[in-house]
């Protein structure tokens, strides 16, 4: 599903006046790194980012997000709840993550229902390919959560086998924070879509033996 429609003036204003207290703005520098850090791909309205931000005020969380009335709405989320650990990039998420995420520096990357493109010519424009399932991989520092959800199963196969292919990941028993549902997501449930959760590990050192 495309997020397309006008940028309220709400939005815009938060844009313009909000993006320089909670945005980051892209550039080749990488983020200051924390111990619990959480990148958001494509957060859409930034309902779950919201909840799940507020829900663990022990983490840090960057939401990416290209689409501007998204990013808007998300700031002025921000501001309401006045929260001070979750801010926002405008930018495509390849490049947030080659550029300025360090390899190893995440604690979680969460990836909710991203664009479907539905039709089959469309496939490769999908953000899951195994060049970012490696990209990804990479950046998740070791025992770091992959989580993905979506409502159309075969791009969930998809992810499964590219996700199960890239060596540097494994299935995961849990996620770093319970995915609340949106409101998306339960329009698609009461449509009779399912939902499908997918979780990988950065696989780290074996644990030592005793
Ligand atoms: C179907 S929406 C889902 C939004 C949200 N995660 C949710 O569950 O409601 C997918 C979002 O991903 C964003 N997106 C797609 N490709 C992206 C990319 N390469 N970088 C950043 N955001 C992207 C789109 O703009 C859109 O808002």
């Amino acid at each position: 599903m495309l997020r397309q429609g006008r940028t309220t003036p709400a939005q815009k204003r938060a844009l313009e006046e909000l993006f320089p207290k909670y945005g980051i703005a892209f550039s080749a520098q990488k983020v200051s790194s924390s111990q619990n850090l959480v990148l958001e791909i494509g957060s859409g309205m930034g309902e779950t980012t919201i909840e799940i931000a507020k829900a663990h005020p022990e983490a840090d969380f960057i939401a990416v997000e290209v689409h501007g009335p998204g990013v808007g709405s998300l700031l002025n989320a921000i501001e309401r709840e006045q929260l001070t650990n979750l801010r926002v990039i405008r930018h495509d998420a390849l490049g947030v993550l080659e550029q300025m995420i360090a390899d190893g520096a995440l604690a979680a990357i969460h990836l909710f229902f991203p664009d479907p493109w539905p039709k089959k010519r469309h496939h490769k424009r999908r953000l899951v390919q195994p060049a970012f399932a490696a990209l990804a991989a990479r950046k998740l520092k070791d025992g770091g959560i992959l989580h993905a959800a979506t409502d159309w199963p075969d791009y969930a196969d998809y992810m499964n086998q590219v996700f199960s292919k890239e060596p540097l990941l494994e299935p995961a028993p849990a996620g770093f924070a319970a995915r609340p549902v949106t409101k998306f997501e339960s329009r698609g449930q009461r449509l009779g879509h399912s939902i499908r959760e997918l979780l990988f590990r950065r696989a780290g050192k074996a644990p030592a033996a005793r």
